[in-house]
């Protein structure tokens, strides 16, 4: 049995964003976005531009963005009595954008509901999501990653009430994403399509979306990276993460998220990289348990075999400049306990096909390192 739900409307093609003004009603905007990016790229003075309502811009969303930050967001909102909110960016200002929706409508800290389990009560404050990278596909669901920086942790939160009510996909919008960012946010959708396809929590509907964005993050990510200008690898760039955050809102996600949760808290490396690095070895120990969805991945990443597909994966590590193990950022095998001890926390490690327990555990972040 499996059902679908996806509140959120997708509104998705070059220019996409023309149409904003539609979904913008005359109360105040809360705009959140990162620091830099999208005032450097001109599109913060555009939509204050195109809208007659009156944008208070939050600039602080932050990689692995904390509670703290939310808790600020909030309180600007509430100062300005926005009535809406706008998340700019890539899955970091949409998530804290989530967030601060979320709070604003129910009051109380975002640590209470992202890390003390508080149910909200009340409907978030209404919602857009504008994803200006290819990667989260936080656009299309119900989750945002939230860390406590002081703590070290970092927590997948997940809830009916934070799914946008309108997403706007416009992939112009990502031609000004550097290469780096464009090969590791790139990763993180491949990483949701694998981990989605191959879940225990799986369905039709969900392999659907999770095939067709593997297809097409293997077919056009190296073209995006190599050639920022190119639209229409672009353009695939920005539906597949779409339809690989659809696939993961159904069939979660399994072990590299959770691994990558517990290396990016303590080491250097981004979401999408930390993500890619445990799937070869994944899908080695996956075999056994999916041999039939295993080789279904390497075929959609244009192998012929599950050996193929694992040296594809490694080739794309290393085609986009990508770290290939966790010791090129300083993880060593004295630190196995430390990791196992923060990814265990995360349920999504029994959607895991082959199930999975310390010592298995140990033994692939062995081959991870
Ligand atoms: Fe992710």
């Amino acid at each position: 049995m499996w059902s679908y739900y996806m509140p959120a409307k997708l509104v998705f093609g070059v220019d996409a964003l023309d149409e904003l003004s539609k979904y913008v009603g005359d109360g105040k905007i809360l705009l959140v976005t990162g620091r830099h990016a999208m005032k450097k790229a001109g599109v913060i003075d555009r939509i204050v531009d195109m809208l007659d309502a009156n944008v208070v811009v939050f600039d602080r969303a932050e990689e692995n963005p904390s509670y703290q930050t939310v808790d600020k967001g909030v309180e600007l909102l509430d100062e300005n009595r926005c009535e809406l909110v706008i998340g700019l960016g890539g899955g970091s200002a949409m998530d804290t954008a989530k967030m601060i929706a979320l709070v604003a409508a129910n009051g109380g800290s975002c640590y209470d509901y992202v890390f003390d389990g508080k149910e909200p009560s009340k409907p978030s404050l209404p919602l857009i999501a504008i994803p200006t990278t290819s990667g989260t596909g936080s656009e299309a669901n119900r989750f945002a990653v939230i860390s406590d920086n002081e703590r070290h942790w970092k927590r997948g939160f997940h809830h009916e009430s934070i799914y946008p009510d309108v997403s706007i996909i416009d992939p112009k919008l990502t031609l000004t994403m550097p290469p780096k960012v464009t090969a590791n946010s790139g990763v993180d959708a491949l990483a949701h399509a694998i981990e989605s396809y191959w879940s225990k929590k799986s369905s039709p509907m969900s392999e659907m979306f999770s095939l067709r964005a593997i297809e097409l993050v293997f077919q056009n990510l190296e073209k995006a990276y190599r050639n920022p200008n190119d639209l229409e690898a672009r353009t695939n760039m920005s539906f597949a993460s779409m339809l690989a955050g659809i696939a993961i809102n159904l069939a979660g996600v399994t072990a590299a998220h959770p691994i990558s949760h517990a290396v990016t808290a303590h080491f250097g490396i981004t979401h999408g990289n930390g993500c890619l690095i445990p799937l070869p070895a994944l899908m080695d120990y996956n075999k056994e348990a999916a041999p039939e969805k295993v080789l279904a991945i390497a075929r959609a990443s244009g192998a012929s075999s599950i050996e193929g597909g694992i040296r594809n994966l490694k080739k794309l590590a290393e085609v986009l400049g990508l770290k290939t193990c966790f010791s090129e950022v300083g993880v060593a095998e004295k630190d196995i306990p430390l990791l196992i001890g923060e990814s265990s926390y995360s349920s999504s490690l029994k959607n895991n096909p082959r199930e999975l327990t310390e010592e298995t555990l140990t033994g692939l972040l062995k081959k991870m390192i």
